[in-house]
């Protein structure tokens, strides 16, 4: 998911032309504007954090870009791709370390799990809306 940050600064393109440029697919993809609802579920994980009121005001703030992603391991790809939580310590030429601000401004999210992130899918998506490349012609099965 692009955060707000990264849609308020024009930076969406940006990450998806990293995303791209890596070599995954794109199986689905929306803006929208989560709501307090999608938003306390999507970080249920972290519903006893002190920093929870403050994420989940900062998530609603402002549209955000859902994106499904497809690829040879995809979930710890992109974490890696994405750098470590604080931007200011991500490692060079992560997206945190390149674009992020702070622990808040962080510019993305990504599911760490493929529990979480068939979870996530469903909170955003439905299954119409995600494309399987696996019942497309075959010049489009990865890699
Ligand atoms: P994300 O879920 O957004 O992909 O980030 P993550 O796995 O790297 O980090 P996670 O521990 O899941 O935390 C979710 C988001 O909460 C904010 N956060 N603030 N101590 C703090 O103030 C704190 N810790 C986490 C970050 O925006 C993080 O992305
Ligand atoms: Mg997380």
């Amino acid at each position: 998911m692009i955060k707000p940050d990264a849609v308020q600064r024009n930076l969406a393109g940006e990450i998806i032309c990293r995303v791209l440029r890596k070599g995954y697919k794109i199986c689905a993809m929306k803006m929208l504007r989560i709501d307090h609802d999608l938003a306390s579920e999507h970080y249920v994980e972290h519903s006893s954090k002190p920093f929870f009121g403050s994420l989940v005001s900062f998530v609603t703030s402002g549209p955000v870009i859902a994106i499904v992603l497809e690829g040879d391991g995809v979930i710890e790809g992109i974490r890696r791709l994405m750098g470590s939580t604080d931007p200011k310590k991500a490692d060079p030429g992560t997206i945190r370390a390149d674009l992020g601000i702070d622990m808040a401004r962080n510019v993305v999210h990504g599911s760490d799990s493929t529990a979480s992130a068939k979870r996530e899918i469903s909170l955003f998506f439905e299954k119409n809306e995600v494309i399987d490349f696996a019942r497309c012609d075959e010049g489009w099965l990865y890699p």
